[in-house]
């Protein structure tokens, strides 16, 4: 009786987990993913493969931007400044003095954020036919490589606005100014609520006016900068509303830094018609297309990475913006029934479950840290998911089923994270529809 109860109850165990088992089995997830994906969107990636295929570095990683949907980003960037707010394009963010050229020519902005002062000199020499291009610091450079720029092109002295975050590094940069000769412009750096550097009271900006004021021919006020990086974070139940508040909550700080800078020290503010304009900087991708319509004192707006929407800037406020970048990895090697090592056995059971796992796809280079967009149903394959990260590092491999669409030689879309992920690549192909309008180097990583 009990041995029948035994039989009994591994028998409905056995049922059970095969039931299990086959609830759980994997779809084909090429089949699954072309249901999903519009035919629209499978033709644009098809397109854009054979494209870049065909290109001469069509055997190398390398990285694409789309320009129609660049231009279509770089104008509603543009339709959400008012008539006296500037664009800034953020360097760091789109390393490529090709892709910076080409979005200066076509948004008419001539300002630029830069957040590695060696790139200074280049940029002004690169971009010098295009006339008076602005740089203004995103972050407080060390006075020594301020230095450096300034022997290496003095002409930089009217072209950049330095970033001071405190009383000490403006006398750094003072000291600078001695010893060149030459007369620097001076960014001061507001917390508006960010917290991660700059002046947080009044007084403190008042007394760093003061210093200025108290050496002109060394130093003179070019504006402000107070980036507004947290309010994409503000927590709250209604999302939306709790970013709109933090935004808010920003320029009333912000204006009250400027009304106490401008009552304190009027010159710096004089409205007629020849005198320097002052730039008073915030936002970022995440943050631009908010201030449409917003009252503000900002009259200078810096976006970068959301012209080109990687994959982590999915952000409502970039809802119109299209994703224009990719990266394109070639297939090195394609295993049907891939071994594994030490599982070489047993891997032919998952195989049998997982059919997602029946093809191997070894892609040039590695580890891409990044959304595959096509060809549809490849996944990082076990070594790169699981604990063993990093195994094949010059060889991704890649699964998928049999219905995967990828042989030797063709090209795997990813959707890069950030927008500065090309900058590890040596070329990024500018197309236009069917054509290839351009070749851009990416410019030093260090930023
Ligand atoms: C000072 C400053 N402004 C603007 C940005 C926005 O850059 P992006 O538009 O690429 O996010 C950043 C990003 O780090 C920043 O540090």
């Amino acid at each position: 009786m009990v041995r029948h109860r035994r039989r009994i109850g591994l028998a409905v165990g056995g049922c059970a987990t095969a039931l299990a088992l086959w609830w759980a089995k994997p779809v084909d997830r090429a089949q699954s993913e072309a249901a999903q994906l519009s035919p629209v969107d499978r033709q644009y990636f098809a397109s854009l493969a054979k494209l870049v295929q065909a290109s001469p570095s069509g055997a190398l990683p390398c990285a694409v931007i789309d320009l129609t949907r660049l231009d279509a980003n770089l104008a509603k960037a543009r339709a959400a400044l008012s008539a006296d707010q500037r664009l800034r394009i953020v360097v760091k963010s789109l390393p490529s003095i090709g892709l910076i050229r080409y979005l200066l020519v076509r948004s008419g902005s001539r300002e630029l954020m830069v957040f590695h002062a060696p790139q200074v000199p280049l940029l002004l020499r690169e971009l010098a036919d295009l006339g008076s291009v602005d740089i203004l610091l995103g972050k407080p450079a060390p006075a020594a490589s301020a230095e450096q720029v300034l022997t290496q092109l003095p002409e930089a002295a009217q072209r950049v606005s330095w970033l001071i975050d405190d009383a000490q590094r403006l006398r750094a940069y003072r000291e600078v100014a001695r010893k060149s000769g030459l007369r620097l412009r001076i960014s001061i750096e507001l917390d508006v609520g960010l917290h991660r550097g700059g002046v947080r009271t009044e007084a403190e900006l008042l007394e760093l006016l003061d210093e200025i004021a108290a050496s002109p021919s060394e130093l003179t006020l070019s504006g402000f900068m107070g980036y507004d990086g947290h309010v994409p974070h503000a927590p709250g139940w209604n999302k939306r509303q709790a970013i709109q508040q933090a935004l808010v909550a920003v320029q009333t700080r912000y204006r009250q830094f400027y009304d106490a800078a401008k009552a304190h020290a009027p010159q710096w503010f004089a409205t007629a018609k020849d005198a320097p304009r002052l730039a008073f900087n915030s936002g970022g991708s995440k943050t631009l297309p908010l201030y449409a319509g917003l009252p503000t004192v900002v009259n200078d707006l810096a976006m970068g990475s959301g012209l080109v929407r990687p994959a982590h800037f999915s952000d409502e406020a970039l809802a119109d913006f299209v994703p224009a970048l990719w990266l394109a990895v070639p297939v090195l090697k394609k295993q049907v029934a891939p071994p594994l090592p030490f599982l070489d056995g047993l891997w032919g059971l998952f195989r049998f479950w997982d059919p997602n796992l029946a093809v191997g796809f070894f892609l040039y280079g590695g580890t891409w840290d990044a959304p595959i967009v096509y060809p549809l149903g490849l996944r990082p394959g076990p070594y790169n998911d699981g604990p063993i990260r990093n195994l094949l590092p010059n060889q991704q491999l890649l699964t998928g089923s049999q219905h995967v669409l990828a042989e030797v030689g063709s090209v795997v879309l990813l959707h890069p994270r950030e927008a500065d992920n090309f900058a590890a690549l040596s070329d990024l192909y500018a197309i236009r529809g069917e054509h290839i309008e351009a070749r851009w180097q990416p410019l030093s990583p260090l930023n």
